[in-house]
Protein backbone atom coordinates (compact mmCIF):
# COMPACT_ATOMS: atom_id res chain seq x y z
CA UNK A 1 0.00 0.00 0.00
CA UNK A 2 1.17 3.31 -1.06
CA UNK A 3 1.46 6.37 1.21
CA UNK A 4 -1.12 9.62 1.22
CA UNK A 5 0.19 13.29 2.31
CA UNK A 6 -2.41 15.26 2.77
CA UNK A 7 -2.93 18.72 4.13
CA UNK A 8 -4.96 21.32 5.82
CA UNK A 9 -4.15 25.42 5.30
CA UNK A 10 -2.87 26.26 8.36
CA UNK A 11 -5.27 29.35 9.92
CA UNK A 12 -4.45 32.63 10.33
CA UNK A 13 -4.59 32.64 14.40
CA UNK A 14 -6.30 36.27 15.15
CA UNK A 15 -9.33 35.19 13.32
CA UNK A 16 -12.24 33.07 15.90
CA UNK A 17 -12.48 29.62 14.32
CA UNK A 18 -15.39 29.84 11.96
CA UNK A 19 -17.64 28.01 9.25
CA UNK A 20 -14.43 28.36 6.36
CA UNK A 21 -12.19 27.25 8.66
CA UNK A 22 -13.82 23.73 9.56
CA UNK A 23 -15.32 23.25 5.86
CA UNK A 24 -11.32 22.96 5.11
CA UNK A 25 -9.90 21.08 7.38
CA UNK A 26 -13.67 18.61 7.53
CA UNK A 27 -12.73 18.12 3.54
CA UNK A 28 -9.04 17.09 4.62
CA UNK A 29 -10.60 15.10 7.31
CA UNK A 30 -12.64 12.72 4.72
CA UNK A 31 -9.86 12.59 2.67
CA UNK A 32 -7.00 10.73 5.05
CA UNK A 33 -9.60 8.69 6.66
CA UNK A 34 -10.70 7.97 3.22
CA UNK A 35 -7.80 6.96 2.34
CA UNK A 36 -6.23 5.49 5.25
CA UNK A 37 -9.75 3.09 5.15
CA UNK A 38 -8.33 2.12 1.37
CA UNK A 39 -4.90 0.48 3.33
CA UNK A 40 -2.63 3.36 2.93
CA UNK A 41 -0.65 4.77 5.17
CA UNK A 42 -1.86 9.03 5.84
CA UNK A 43 0.09 11.83 6.93
CA UNK A 44 -2.54 14.77 7.97
CA UNK A 45 -1.32 17.70 9.24
CA UNK A 46 -3.03 21.30 10.39
CA UNK A 47 -1.60 23.71 12.65
CA UNK A 48 -1.72 27.85 12.97
CA UNK A 49 -0.28 31.05 10.81
CA UNK A 50 1.23 32.90 13.52
CA UNK A 51 3.10 35.97 12.07
CA UNK A 52 2.56 38.47 10.26
CA UNK A 53 1.80 42.56 10.29
CA UNK A 54 -1.89 41.87 11.04
CA UNK A 55 -1.00 39.24 14.25
CA UNK A 56 1.47 42.27 15.69
CA UNK A 57 -1.20 44.82 15.51
CA UNK A 58 -3.76 42.43 17.00
CA UNK A 59 -1.29 41.95 20.13
CA UNK A 60 -0.50 45.24 20.52
CA UNK A 61 -4.19 46.28 20.45
CA UNK A 62 -4.17 43.71 23.71
CA UNK A 63 -1.23 45.19 25.39
CA UNK A 64 0.67 41.85 25.17
CA UNK A 65 3.12 40.32 23.67
CA UNK A 66 2.53 38.60 20.30
CA UNK A 67 4.19 35.10 21.87
CA UNK A 68 1.60 35.44 24.48
CA UNK A 69 -1.04 36.31 22.02
CA UNK A 70 -0.61 33.43 19.58
CA UNK A 71 0.20 31.20 22.15
CA UNK A 72 -3.59 31.96 23.79
CA UNK A 73 -5.09 31.55 20.50
CA UNK A 74 -3.50 28.97 18.82
CA UNK A 75 -5.47 26.84 21.24
CA UNK A 76 -8.64 27.93 20.14
CA UNK A 77 -8.20 26.10 16.59
CA UNK A 78 -6.45 23.16 18.28
CA UNK A 79 -9.97 22.47 19.92
CA UNK A 80 -11.55 23.02 16.78
CA UNK A 81 -9.69 20.19 15.33
CA UNK A 82 -10.67 18.13 18.35
CA UNK A 83 -14.47 18.97 18.42
CA UNK A 84 -14.81 18.38 14.27
CA UNK A 85 -13.00 14.58 15.16
CA UNK A 86 -10.47 15.43 12.82
CA UNK A 87 -7.49 12.61 12.81
CA UNK A 88 -4.52 14.97 12.32
CA UNK A 89 -0.89 13.46 12.79
CA UNK A 90 0.41 16.70 13.60
CA UNK A 91 -1.00 20.43 14.44
CA UNK A 92 2.19 22.55 13.36
CA UNK A 93 2.55 26.29 14.97
CA UNK A 94 4.37 28.30 12.15
CA UNK A 95 5.94 29.51 15.84
CA UNK A 96 7.25 26.19 16.88
CA UNK A 97 11.20 25.99 16.27
CA UNK A 98 11.54 23.60 14.24
CA UNK A 99 9.66 25.61 12.05
CA UNK A 100 11.90 28.56 12.47
CA UNK A 101 15.10 26.49 11.61
CA UNK A 102 13.15 25.27 8.27
CA UNK A 103 11.99 28.39 7.05
CA UNK A 104 15.44 29.80 6.89
CA UNK A 105 17.09 26.75 6.07
CA UNK A 106 15.11 27.24 2.79
CA UNK A 107 15.68 30.99 2.56
CA UNK A 108 19.35 29.81 2.98
CA UNK A 109 18.91 27.11 0.01
CA UNK A 110 17.17 29.98 -2.28
CA UNK A 111 19.94 32.32 -1.29
CA UNK A 112 21.92 29.82 -2.64
CA UNK A 113 20.48 29.18 -5.80
CA UNK A 114 20.33 33.02 -6.92
CA UNK A 115 17.14 33.47 -6.91
CA UNK A 116 17.10 36.37 -3.99
CA UNK A 117 18.09 39.69 -4.72
CA UNK A 118 18.20 43.03 -2.54
CA UNK A 119 16.08 45.91 -3.34
CA UNK A 120 13.47 48.72 -2.56
CA UNK A 121 9.57 47.70 -2.19
CA UNK A 122 7.51 50.43 -3.45
CA UNK A 123 3.69 49.46 -4.08
CA UNK A 124 0.15 48.05 -2.42
CA UNK A 125 0.16 46.29 0.64
CA UNK A 126 -3.21 44.65 2.26
CA UNK A 127 -2.18 43.80 5.79
CA UNK A 128 -5.36 41.80 5.99
CA UNK A 129 -4.77 39.19 3.18
CA UNK A 130 -0.75 40.16 4.20
CA UNK A 131 -0.74 40.17 0.36
CA UNK A 132 0.99 42.51 -2.37
CA UNK A 133 -1.29 44.05 -5.41
CA UNK A 134 -0.80 45.60 -8.54
CA UNK A 135 -2.16 49.11 -9.30
CA UNK A 136 -4.60 47.65 -12.33
CA UNK A 137 -6.00 44.55 -9.94
CA UNK A 138 -7.27 47.44 -7.39
CA UNK A 139 -10.72 49.95 -7.60
CA UNK A 140 -11.44 52.66 -5.54
CA UNK A 141 -14.52 52.55 -2.63
CA UNK A 142 -16.79 54.98 -1.97
CA UNK A 143 -14.84 56.73 0.64
CA UNK A 144 -11.91 57.03 -2.04
CA UNK A 145 -9.80 54.07 -0.47
CA UNK A 146 -7.83 51.81 -2.54
CA UNK A 147 -9.56 47.98 -2.35
CA UNK A 148 -8.22 45.13 -3.37
CA UNK A 149 -9.51 42.30 -4.84
CA UNK A 150 -10.74 40.35 -1.81
CA UNK A 151 -12.54 43.81 -0.58
CA UNK A 152 -9.17 44.55 1.70
CA UNK A 153 -7.99 48.12 2.39
CA UNK A 154 -4.50 48.44 0.80
CA UNK A 155 -1.95 50.53 1.77
CA UNK A 156 1.23 52.17 0.07
CA UNK A 157 4.49 50.69 1.01
CA UNK A 158 8.47 51.61 0.42
CA UNK A 159 11.06 50.02 2.11
CA UNK A 160 14.10 48.26 1.94
CA UNK A 161 12.67 44.56 0.57
CA UNK A 162 14.05 41.27 -0.69
CA UNK A 163 13.44 39.93 -3.53
CA UNK A 164 12.40 36.72 -5.02
CA UNK A 165 12.98 35.72 -8.63
CA UNK A 166 9.53 34.85 -9.34
CA UNK A 167 9.67 36.25 -13.05
CA UNK A 168 11.74 33.83 -13.87
CA UNK A 169 9.48 31.29 -13.45
CA UNK A 170 6.85 31.88 -15.34
CA UNK A 171 7.37 29.59 -18.24
CA UNK A 172 8.64 26.85 -16.43
CA UNK A 173 5.58 26.86 -13.94
CA UNK A 174 3.02 26.71 -17.44
CA UNK A 175 4.92 23.60 -18.40
CA UNK A 176 4.46 22.07 -15.22
CA UNK A 177 0.99 22.77 -15.46
CA UNK A 178 0.86 21.46 -19.34
CA UNK A 179 2.62 18.55 -17.88
CA UNK A 180 0.55 17.89 -15.17
CA UNK A 181 -3.33 18.25 -16.09
CA UNK A 182 -4.45 17.05 -12.40
CA UNK A 183 -1.64 19.78 -10.30
CA UNK A 184 -4.36 22.24 -10.10
CA UNK A 185 -8.11 21.43 -9.26
CA UNK A 186 -10.72 22.26 -10.23
CA UNK A 187 -10.87 23.39 -13.65
CA UNK A 188 -12.10 26.62 -13.47
CA UNK A 189 -9.41 27.38 -11.09
CA UNK A 190 -6.81 26.23 -13.00
CA UNK A 191 -7.99 28.68 -15.90
CA UNK A 192 -7.56 31.27 -13.32
CA UNK A 193 -4.20 30.40 -12.30
CA UNK A 194 -3.22 29.94 -15.55
CA UNK A 195 -4.12 33.05 -17.08
CA UNK A 196 -2.29 35.04 -13.77
CA UNK A 197 0.88 33.45 -15.11
CA UNK A 198 0.52 34.16 -18.41
CA UNK A 199 -0.21 37.88 -17.81
CA UNK A 200 3.05 38.04 -16.72
CA UNK A 201 4.83 37.08 -12.96
CA UNK A 202 6.47 40.47 -11.15
CA UNK A 203 9.08 39.35 -9.17
CA UNK A 204 8.27 39.12 -5.22
CA UNK A 205 9.10 41.11 -2.08
CA UNK A 206 9.93 38.53 0.31
CA UNK A 207 10.71 40.30 3.14
CA UNK A 208 9.52 43.17 5.16
CA UNK A 209 11.10 45.48 7.42
CA UNK A 210 8.35 47.84 8.86
CA UNK A 211 7.49 45.49 11.69
CA UNK A 212 9.52 42.59 13.50
CA UNK A 213 6.77 39.41 13.93
CA UNK A 214 8.01 37.17 11.79
CA UNK A 215 11.26 35.21 11.34
CA UNK A 216 13.83 36.62 10.66
CA UNK A 217 16.19 36.58 7.54
CA UNK A 218 19.27 35.11 8.01
CA UNK A 219 21.88 37.31 8.74
CA UNK A 220 20.09 40.49 8.31
CA UNK A 221 17.86 40.66 11.55
CA UNK A 222 16.59 43.89 9.97
CA UNK A 223 13.99 41.65 7.92
CA UNK A 224 11.11 39.43 8.86
CA UNK A 225 10.61 36.67 6.34
CA UNK A 226 7.09 37.39 4.49
CA UNK A 227 4.36 36.01 6.29
CA UNK A 228 3.48 33.64 3.12
CA UNK A 229 7.00 31.99 2.47
CA UNK A 230 7.04 30.92 5.75
CA UNK A 231 3.15 29.74 6.21
CA UNK A 232 3.93 27.85 3.21
CA UNK A 233 7.43 26.27 4.21
CA UNK A 234 5.13 24.67 6.83
CA UNK A 235 4.29 21.73 4.78
CA UNK A 236 8.01 20.30 4.73
CA UNK A 237 8.88 21.81 7.92
CA UNK A 238 5.97 19.31 9.94
CA UNK A 239 8.45 16.60 7.90
CA UNK A 240 11.72 17.59 9.00
CA UNK A 241 12.76 20.20 6.17
CA UNK A 242 15.72 21.08 6.11
CA UNK A 243 16.43 17.27 7.00
CA UNK A 244 15.56 15.52 4.23
CA UNK A 245 16.87 12.33 5.15
CA UNK A 246 13.80 12.13 7.45
CA UNK A 247 11.99 9.48 7.79
CA UNK A 248 8.53 11.65 7.05
CA UNK A 249 9.53 13.93 4.29
CA UNK A 250 11.24 10.60 2.38
CA UNK A 251 8.20 8.95 2.79
CA UNK A 252 5.24 11.69 2.35
CA UNK A 253 7.43 14.20 0.59
CA UNK A 254 5.97 15.30 -2.28
CA UNK A 255 2.55 16.10 -0.58
CA UNK A 256 -0.13 13.99 -2.52
CA UNK A 257 -2.58 16.76 -2.18
CA UNK A 258 -2.56 20.64 -0.62
CA UNK A 259 -6.60 21.50 -0.08
CA UNK A 260 -6.95 25.20 -0.19
CA UNK A 261 -9.61 27.66 0.25
CA UNK A 262 -10.24 29.48 -3.42
CA UNK A 263 -8.82 32.51 -2.00
CA UNK A 264 -5.26 30.90 -1.69
CA UNK A 265 -4.64 29.27 -4.82
CA UNK A 266 -2.08 31.93 -5.90
CA UNK A 267 -0.12 31.43 -3.26
CA UNK A 268 -0.22 27.42 -3.71
CA UNK A 269 -0.33 27.45 -7.13
CA UNK A 270 2.01 29.63 -8.54
CA UNK A 271 4.51 30.63 -5.31
CA UNK A 272 4.70 27.40 -3.30
CA UNK A 273 5.74 26.09 -7.23
CA UNK A 274 8.24 28.43 -7.75
CA UNK A 275 9.93 28.47 -4.54
CA UNK A 276 10.34 24.60 -4.24
CA UNK A 277 11.53 24.26 -7.93
CA UNK A 278 14.21 27.17 -7.21
CA UNK A 279 14.68 25.21 -4.41
CA UNK A 280 14.82 22.26 -6.35
CA UNK A 281 12.64 20.37 -4.13
CA UNK A 282 10.14 17.89 -5.79
CA UNK A 283 6.48 19.77 -6.18
CA UNK A 284 3.36 18.59 -4.61
CA UNK A 285 1.03 16.59 -6.70
CA UNK A 286 -2.20 18.07 -6.28
CA UNK A 287 -3.59 21.48 -5.37
CA UNK A 288 -7.54 21.56 -4.74
CA UNK A 289 -9.29 24.97 -3.93
CA UNK A 290 -12.61 24.85 -2.70
CA UNK A 291 -15.25 27.91 -3.04
CA UNK A 292 -16.47 30.09 -0.91
CA UNK A 293 -19.63 29.94 1.60
CA UNK A 294 -22.20 32.68 2.49
CA UNK A 295 -24.82 32.84 5.36
CA UNK A 296 -28.37 32.58 4.33
CA UNK A 297 -27.44 34.35 1.09
CA UNK A 298 -24.71 37.10 2.49
CA UNK A 299 -21.00 37.21 2.46
CA UNK A 300 -19.28 36.27 5.75
CA UNK A 301 -17.78 39.14 7.71
CA UNK A 302 -17.23 40.44 11.24
CA UNK A 303 -18.69 43.45 10.34
CA UNK A 304 -22.25 42.17 9.13
CA UNK A 305 -22.05 40.18 12.62
CA UNK A 306 -23.04 37.09 10.43
CA UNK A 307 -19.81 34.47 11.17
CA UNK A 308 -20.96 31.19 11.24
CA UNK A 309 -19.49 29.51 14.57
CA UNK A 310 -18.75 25.49 14.09
CA UNK A 311 -18.91 25.12 17.87
CA UNK A 312 -22.46 26.49 17.59
CA UNK A 313 -23.57 23.87 14.89
CA UNK A 314 -21.54 21.08 16.44
CA UNK A 315 -24.17 21.72 18.92
CA UNK A 316 -27.29 22.69 17.31
CA UNK A 317 -27.37 20.23 15.23
CA UNK A 318 -25.01 17.53 15.81
CA UNK A 319 -21.00 16.33 14.68
CA UNK A 320 -21.63 14.57 11.95
CA UNK A 321 -24.99 16.10 10.36
CA UNK A 322 -22.65 19.13 10.32
CA UNK A 323 -20.00 17.41 8.68
CA UNK A 324 -22.23 15.40 6.35
CA UNK A 325 -24.07 18.56 5.49
CA UNK A 326 -20.83 20.51 3.95
CA UNK A 327 -19.23 17.88 2.10
CA UNK A 328 -22.95 16.94 0.90
CA UNK A 329 -24.70 19.87 0.12
CA UNK A 330 -22.49 22.20 -1.64
CA UNK A 331 -20.53 20.19 -4.77
CA UNK A 332 -16.61 20.39 -3.84
CA UNK A 333 -14.98 23.83 -5.58
CA UNK A 334 -18.10 25.72 -5.70
CA UNK A 335 -19.38 28.66 -3.77
CA UNK A 336 -21.91 27.38 -0.94
CA UNK A 337 -24.77 29.02 1.16
CA UNK A 338 -25.24 28.45 4.52
CA UNK A 339 -28.71 27.74 5.84
CA UNK A 340 -30.13 26.42 9.07
CA UNK A 341 -33.06 25.22 6.80
CA UNK A 342 -30.56 23.13 4.26
CA UNK A 343 -28.38 21.69 7.37
CA UNK A 344 -31.95 20.26 8.81
CA UNK A 345 -33.33 18.80 5.29
CA UNK A 346 -30.30 16.90 5.02
CA UNK A 347 -30.36 16.07 8.35
CA UNK A 348 -33.85 14.72 8.82
CA UNK A 349 -33.80 13.26 5.17
CA UNK A 350 -30.64 11.86 4.51
CA UNK A 351 -29.35 10.63 7.78
CA UNK A 352 -32.79 10.01 9.59
CA UNK A 353 -34.85 9.23 6.97
CA UNK A 354 -32.84 7.14 4.69
CA UNK A 355 -29.90 5.84 6.06
CA UNK A 356 -31.17 5.45 9.65
CA UNK A 357 -34.67 4.06 9.42
CA UNK A 358 -33.12 1.47 6.94
CA UNK A 359 -30.64 0.42 9.76
CA UNK A 360 -33.14 0.43 12.63
CA UNK A 361 -35.71 -1.14 10.83
CA UNK A 362 -33.75 -4.01 9.05
CA UNK A 363 -31.84 -4.87 12.75
CA UNK A 364 -35.47 -4.72 14.31
CA UNK A 365 -37.03 -7.54 12.58
CA UNK A 366 -33.56 -9.69 13.08
CA UNK A 367 -33.63 -9.36 16.65
CA UNK A 368 -37.79 -9.72 17.12
CA UNK A 369 -37.67 -12.55 14.42
CA UNK A 370 -34.27 -14.19 13.76
CA UNK A 371 -33.15 -14.41 17.54
CA UNK A 372 -30.55 -11.47 16.52
CA UNK A 373 -28.70 -14.06 14.09
CA UNK A 374 -28.02 -13.84 10.37
CA UNK A 375 -27.88 -16.75 8.22
CA UNK A 376 -25.93 -17.13 5.02
CA UNK A 377 -26.94 -14.68 2.08
CA UNK A 378 -28.61 -15.29 -0.98
CA UNK A 379 -26.30 -15.56 -4.34
CA UNK A 380 -29.07 -16.87 -6.60
CA UNK A 381 -32.16 -15.07 -6.11
CA UNK A 382 -32.30 -12.28 -8.79
CA UNK A 383 -33.46 -9.39 -6.59
CA UNK A 384 -30.34 -9.99 -4.14
CA UNK A 385 -27.94 -10.62 -6.72
CA UNK A 386 -28.99 -7.03 -8.27
CA UNK A 387 -28.51 -5.47 -4.91
CA UNK A 388 -25.15 -7.24 -4.28
CA UNK A 389 -24.08 -5.80 -7.95
CA UNK A 390 -25.30 -2.63 -7.27
CA UNK A 391 -23.10 -2.14 -4.23
CA UNK A 392 -19.86 -3.50 -6.47
CA UNK A 393 -20.86 -0.63 -8.54
CA UNK A 394 -20.78 1.89 -5.92
CA UNK A 395 -17.87 1.24 -4.60
CA UNK A 396 -16.09 1.92 -8.15
CA UNK A 397 -17.76 4.90 -8.39
CA UNK A 398 -17.27 6.02 -5.04
CA UNK A 399 -13.19 5.90 -4.92
CA UNK A 400 -13.33 7.25 -7.70
CA UNK A 401 -14.93 10.48 -6.90
CA UNK A 402 -13.23 10.78 -3.98
CA UNK A 403 -9.82 10.24 -5.88
CA UNK A 404 -11.06 13.34 -7.50
CA UNK A 405 -12.02 15.03 -4.25
CA UNK A 406 -15.75 14.83 -5.79
CA UNK A 407 -17.29 14.48 -1.87
CA UNK A 408 -20.82 15.70 -2.61
CA UNK A 409 -20.67 13.62 -5.43
CA UNK A 410 -19.47 10.34 -3.60
CA UNK A 411 -22.15 10.98 -0.76
CA UNK A 412 -24.86 10.93 -4.02
CA UNK A 413 -23.65 7.55 -5.03
CA UNK A 414 -23.93 6.06 -0.96
CA UNK A 415 -27.43 7.52 -1.18
CA UNK A 416 -28.46 5.99 -4.63
CA UNK A 417 -27.35 2.46 -2.58
CA UNK A 418 -29.20 3.30 0.67
CA UNK A 419 -32.22 4.10 -1.57
CA UNK A 420 -31.80 0.92 -3.90
CA UNK A 421 -31.74 -0.86 -0.01
CA UNK A 422 -34.73 0.67 0.85
CA UNK A 423 -36.72 -0.44 -2.61
CA UNK A 424 -35.05 -4.08 -2.13
CA UNK A 425 -36.62 -4.06 1.47
CA UNK A 426 -39.90 -2.66 0.81
CA UNK A 427 -40.23 -4.99 -2.35
CA UNK A 428 -39.17 -7.66 -0.21
CA UNK A 429 -41.23 -7.03 2.66
CA UNK A 430 -39.73 -9.73 5.35
CA UNK A 431 -42.52 -8.57 7.59
CA UNK A 432 -45.04 -10.26 5.21
CA UNK A 433 -43.12 -13.57 4.84
CA UNK A 434 -42.23 -14.52 8.55
CA UNK A 435 -45.03 -17.12 8.40
CA UNK A 436 -45.52 -17.86 4.90
CA UNK A 437 -41.30 -18.56 4.08
CA UNK A 438 -39.17 -17.75 7.24
CA UNK A 439 -36.23 -19.04 5.37
CA UNK A 440 -36.48 -16.15 2.62
CA UNK A 441 -37.29 -13.68 5.35
CA UNK A 442 -33.76 -14.27 7.08
CA UNK A 443 -31.86 -14.52 3.58
CA UNK A 444 -33.38 -10.61 3.27
CA UNK A 445 -32.68 -9.37 6.48
CA UNK A 446 -29.26 -10.91 6.33
CA UNK A 447 -28.91 -9.53 2.80
CA UNK A 448 -29.74 -6.39 4.08
CA UNK A 449 -27.35 -6.27 7.02
CA UNK A 450 -24.43 -6.98 4.74
CA UNK A 451 -25.75 -3.66 2.66
CA UNK A 452 -26.08 -1.90 5.57
CA UNK A 453 -22.12 -2.85 6.60
CA UNK A 454 -20.50 -1.85 3.48
CA UNK A 455 -22.72 1.38 3.54
CA UNK A 456 -21.11 2.34 6.73
CA UNK A 457 -17.85 1.63 5.33
CA UNK A 458 -18.44 4.23 2.84
CA UNK A 459 -19.65 6.65 5.08
CA UNK A 460 -17.20 6.58 7.67
CA UNK A 461 -15.33 8.98 5.99
CA UNK A 462 -18.18 11.23 6.31
CA UNK A 463 -20.02 10.63 9.66
CA UNK A 464 -17.06 8.75 11.41
CA UNK A 465 -19.26 8.12 14.74
CA UNK A 466 -22.33 7.09 13.42
CA UNK A 467 -20.71 4.69 10.96
CA UNK A 468 -19.32 3.35 14.18
CA UNK A 469 -22.44 3.49 16.20
CA UNK A 470 -23.76 1.03 13.04
CA UNK A 471 -20.97 -1.06 12.81
CA UNK A 472 -21.10 -1.46 16.90
CA UNK A 473 -24.66 -2.70 16.39
CA UNK A 474 -23.80 -4.95 13.63
CA UNK A 475 -21.14 -6.31 15.76
CA UNK A 476 -18.21 -5.49 13.31
CA UNK A 477 -14.62 -5.68 14.59
CA UNK A 478 -13.09 -3.22 14.66
CA UNK A 479 -10.41 -4.36 12.90
CA UNK A 480 -12.68 -5.47 10.20
CA UNK A 481 -13.76 -1.40 9.51
CA UNK A 482 -12.25 -0.32 6.69
CA UNK A 483 -13.03 -0.39 3.22
CA UNK A 484 -10.22 -3.15 2.26
CA UNK A 485 -12.57 -4.88 3.63
CA UNK A 486 -15.71 -4.10 1.86
CA UNK A 487 -16.20 -7.67 -0.02
CA UNK A 488 -15.67 -9.69 3.41
CA UNK A 489 -18.59 -11.95 4.17
CA UNK A 490 -20.74 -12.08 7.35
CA UNK A 491 -21.01 -15.91 7.76
CA UNK A 492 -24.31 -17.67 9.27
CA UNK A 493 -24.83 -17.22 13.18
CA UNK A 494 -23.34 -13.47 13.51
CA UNK A 495 -24.98 -11.86 16.03
CA UNK A 496 -26.28 -8.64 15.78
CA UNK A 497 -26.59 -6.47 19.08
CA UNK A 498 -30.00 -4.10 20.02
CA UNK A 499 -30.36 -1.13 17.82
CA UNK A 500 -30.89 2.00 19.17
CA UNK A 501 -31.68 5.13 16.60
CA UNK A 502 -27.99 6.55 15.47
CA UNK A 503 -29.52 10.23 14.32
CA UNK A 504 -32.10 12.31 16.23
CA UNK A 505 -35.12 13.67 14.07
CA UNK A 506 -34.30 17.70 14.23
CA UNK A 507 -37.30 19.44 14.96
CA UNK A 508 -37.79 22.28 12.35
CA UNK A 509 -40.01 24.68 14.45
CA UNK A 510 -37.35 24.93 17.29
O1 LIG B 1 -5.59 31.79 4.48
N1 LIG B 1 -15.74 29.85 3.10
O2 LIG B 1 -5.71 31.27 6.69
P1 LIG B 1 -7.23 31.61 6.99
C1 LIG B 1 -14.90 28.84 2.80
N2 LIG B 1 -3.12 31.36 6.97
N3 LIG B 1 -13.64 28.78 3.22
C2 LIG B 1 -13.17 29.80 3.96
C3 LIG B 1 -13.98 30.88 4.32
C4 LIG B 1 -15.33 30.90 3.86
N4 LIG B 1 -16.19 31.88 4.13
N5 LIG B 1 -13.22 31.72 5.06
C5 LIG B 1 -11.99 31.15 5.16
C6 LIG B 1 -5.07 31.49 5.53
N6 LIG B 1 -11.95 29.99 4.51
C7 LIG B 1 -3.57 31.27 5.61
C8 LIG B 1 -3.28 29.89 5.03
S1 LIG B 1 -1.57 27.96 4.27
C9 LIG B 1 0.08 27.84 4.08
C10 LIG B 1 -1.81 29.54 5.00
C11 LIG B 1 -10.81 29.08 4.36
O3 LIG B 1 -7.38 31.32 8.45
C12 LIG B 1 -9.69 29.68 3.55
O4 LIG B 1 -9.96 29.55 2.18
O5 LIG B 1 -7.59 32.96 6.50
C13 LIG B 1 -8.52 28.80 3.95
O6 LIG B 1 -8.51 27.63 3.17
C14 LIG B 1 -8.84 28.46 5.41
O7 LIG B 1 -10.22 28.80 5.61
C15 LIG B 1 -7.97 29.19 6.39
O8 LIG B 1 -8.06 30.57 6.16
MG1 LIG C 1 -8.37 34.27 5.07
Amino acid sequence: MGNFYVTSPIYYVNDKPHIGHAYTTIACDVMARFQQSLGHDVYFLTGTDEHGQKVEKAAAAKNISAKVFVDDVSENFKNLAKQLNIINNDFIRTTDERHYKSCQALWDNLCGKGVIYQDNYKGWYAVRDEAYYNEDELTTNAQGQKIAPSGAEVTWVEEPSYFFKLSEFGDKLLKHYHQHPNFIAPESRKKEVIRFVESGLHDLSISRTSFSWGIPVPNNEKHVIYVWLDALTNYITALGYPDTNHHLYQKFWPANLHIVGKDIIRFHAVYWPAFLMAAELPLPQRIYAHGWWTNEGQKISKSLGNVIDPMVLIHDFGLDQTRYFLMRDVPFGQDGDFSRHAIIERSNRDLANDLGNLVQRTLTMIVKNCESQLTNINNDHEDDKKIQEQAKITYDKVTDFMQQQQFHRACEEIWILISAANRYIDHQAPWGLKKTDPQRMHVILSQLVDIIRRLALLVSCFIPDSANKILDQINIEPSQRSLMFYDAILHAGHNINNPSPIFKKIDITE
